[in-house]
């Protein structure tokens, strides 16, 4: 059968109202199958003007989402209680997240600090031509540069930050003729990603103005060829550092294992992380759990933060573990630190209204606090992870709530639900075990 792939092409769809989108998407892709139409309708928010809220977060929009937002309660940060807003689809999580809150608030808490706060972008050219001329070109108009961005920093500057370097970047030996001005920023509370590529966009403009009218340069010299100005979601220099330690001696008895061997099996499961990528993947995206929940009920860019982690991740030329783990003077030490580049102020953060109520949640923190809080999510997830490989297996904790979604799946009712808790609390959870013990107690719709 020949598909016409111009059937299913239409020009003008971002012009078309939202339920004109649909029908068409409907007619197009479900063969007018209506009950997909119900299906986004049933998505909608019933108060209008909440959805038309959500319509205009993003273009072509037909329906919601959703995510749950949980809590993870019990935690002590830097002295501090606090309950985390955790948005994530993957059941576990928040369980894990609440249960290391518990152990470790008992155990003196977990501490947090940032290490730096500084974003990074680029202005990408080319220049044919000698070094030490752009240098001194460079030199000659970086205060000018400056200037041409007064109108979009002096906001950011009242605030306390702005453009707080600016250099320039050799890279021929990478690539023929390749420069970068290379801009460092402060952002203060916000994660400043418009903040900073308009600048980058200034400084491009005028660098090619100010290149065109160097009495210095040659003509060919003179045409400067910007490839890109944009920032950069690897931050090294913005960065958070979250921990925990107390004595062996204080840590919980595991049911298997003596607090010693537990203890040095932890440390062991994290060298492994630090030299064996293929567990350190995985490793960090136990880590990634905790960080994206947070970063996303907080309206941040978890796709930025997600890049920019792995780079870290990667700085010593091999992909490794995040996280540090080591026994000094009979004291367990647990250690995370991470690029986090993330704001309290801007975007979706002031208008949505869930972002707003787990901002509330963690008394208003201001960026730095957050990237604290966020760092410790991390890490908690990280060590309920360990924790459970080490001891019972993963597998335990997750069949659980499996066992829940296996069960909404096949429309349970609640007293199957609670015969099939009872019953897979000693029996191995399956799609196929759970469909047989639901036909043989169907008599409990
Ligand atoms: C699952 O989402 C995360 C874990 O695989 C993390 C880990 O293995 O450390 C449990």
């Amino acid at each position: 059968m020949k598909i016409n792939l111009m059937e299913k092409n239409i020009s003008g769809f971002s012009k078309l109202s939202k339920i004109e989108k649909i029908n068409w998407l409907i007619k197009t892709y479900f063969n007018n199958d209506f009950s997909f139409k119900n299906t986004l309708i049933n998505y909608w928010n019933s108060n209008n003007k909440l959805q038309d809220l959500h319509d205009e977060f993003v273009e072509n929009t037909v329906s919601n989402f959703y995510l749950p937002l949980g809590v993870a309660p019990n935690f002590i940060i830097n002295g501090k209680p606090y309950a985390l807003p955790m948005a994530i689809e993957e059941s576990s999580v928040i369980a894990a997240a609440s249960k290391t809150a518990k152990y470790w608030s008992s155990r003196g808490g977990f501490k947090a600090e940032v290490l730096g706060m500084e974003k990074i972008g680029h202005v990408h050219f080319l220049y044919k031509g000698d070094y030490e001329k752009i240098s001194r070109f460079i030199k000659s108009i970086k205060s000018k540069l400056k200037k041409s961005t007064f109108n979009i920093t002096k906001k950011m500057e009242s605030r306390g930050g702005g453009i707080t370097s600016i250099s320039l970047i050799n890279k021929t030996n990478k690539l023929k003729n390749y420069f970068q001005l290379e801009l460092i920023f402060n952002t203060v509370d916000s994660m400043g990603a418009n903040f900073i590529n308009s600048c980058l966009e200034e400084f491009a403009k005028n660098l090619i103005i100010e290149a065109s009218a160097y009495k210095y340069f040659s003509i060919e010299e003179k045409n400067i060829e910007i490839v890109m100005s944009i920032l950069s979601n690897y931050v090294p220099g913005c960065l958070v550092k979250a921990s925990v330690s107390c004595l062996i001696n204080d840590l919980e008895e595991e049911s298997e294992m003596s607090k010693n061997d537990f203890c040095e099996k932890f440390v062991r499961a994290v060298n492994i992380a630090e030299i064996e990528p293929y567990r350190a993947v995985t490793h960090n995206k136990g880590i990634m759990n905790g960080v994206d929940a947070l970063v996303l009920a907080t309206g941040n860019d978890f796709r930025a933060v997600e890049a920019g982690v792995h780079a870290y991740a990667s700085r010593n030329g091999t992909y490794s573990s995040l996280s540090k783990a080591w026994i000094e003077n009979k004291k367990f030490n647990f250690e995370l630190t991470i690029p986090l580049s993330i704001g309290t102020v801007g975007g979706i953060i002031s208008i949505h209204p869930l972002v707003k109520w787990s901002l509330n949640l963690l008394d208003n923190p201001n960026s730095s606090k957050l990237m604290e809080l966020i760092a410790v999510a991390g890490l908690a997830q990280n060590f309920g992870a360990i924790r459970s490989l080490i001891t019972s297996g993963i597998q335990k904790g997750h069949m659980k709530m499996h066992l829940t979604n296996i069960l909404n799946q096949l429309d349970a009712s609640s007293i199957q639900k609670n015969k099939a808790i009872e019953y897979f609390k000693k029996n191995k959870v399956s799609l196929q075990a759970v469909s047989t013990f639901l036909n043989l107690h169907d008599d409990l719709l």
